[in-house]
């Protein structure tokens, strides 16, 4: 009971000193792409978030019993670091077109994914993942393109071990 008060608390306090835009991610929840993204510049059913990142994302979370304890981390993580890059878009301090939206989306993809510690994850997750992200070619070339960073992070540990 007591913890409910203070959360009700500390819910009232941001409510009362954040902005009233704010509209913020979830952790293990895929709603922001609805919610907030596609509310604040709607780029339709083929945009960067109903199009891509969104299916990604139920993607996953229906995936979830098939990774890896491990695994189930960086999903998690990892979903909820690609949707809080998005929150300057979606509560207008950014403002973007669609195509620049796509764009920008892409990119937070192979810092997200490494952040949150894809290359030192087991084969059967980095397999698993590549069959969630397979929906178009754009996605594939980021999923080559964290490949090849990882296989740099490799060398350089190997590098570091053998001098
Ligand atoms: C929008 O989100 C960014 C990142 O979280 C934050 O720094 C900024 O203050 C927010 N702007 C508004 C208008 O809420």
């Amino acid at each position: 009971m007591m913890w409910i008060s203070h959360i009700a608390t500390a819910g009232l306090i941001c409510a009362l000193t954040v902005n009233a835009q704010q509209c913020l991610p979830y952790y293990q929840d895929c709603s922001f792409y609805s919610r907030c993204l596609e509310t604040a510049t709607p780029c339709g059913p083929s945009g960067y978030a109903i199009g891509l990142a969104e299916k990604i994302c139920l993607r996953s979370l229906a995936a979830k019993s098939q990774f890896s304890p491990a695994g189930q981390k960086w999903a998690w993580n990892t979903i909820l670091c690609l949707q809080e890059t998005l929150v300057p878009i979606a509560n207008g301090s950014m403002i973007l077109s669609c195509d620049q939206i796509k764009t920008f989306g892409y990119n937070s993809h192979l810092e997200c994914y490494v952040k949150s510690g894809f290359c030192s994850l087991p084969i059967s997750d980095v397999i698993l993942i590549y069959h969630i992200i397979d929906i178009d070619d754009e996605v594939l070339r980021q999923a080559v393109l964290v490949a090849k960073s990882c296989a740099r992070l490799y060398y350089y540990n190997l590098l570091n071990a053998t001098y």
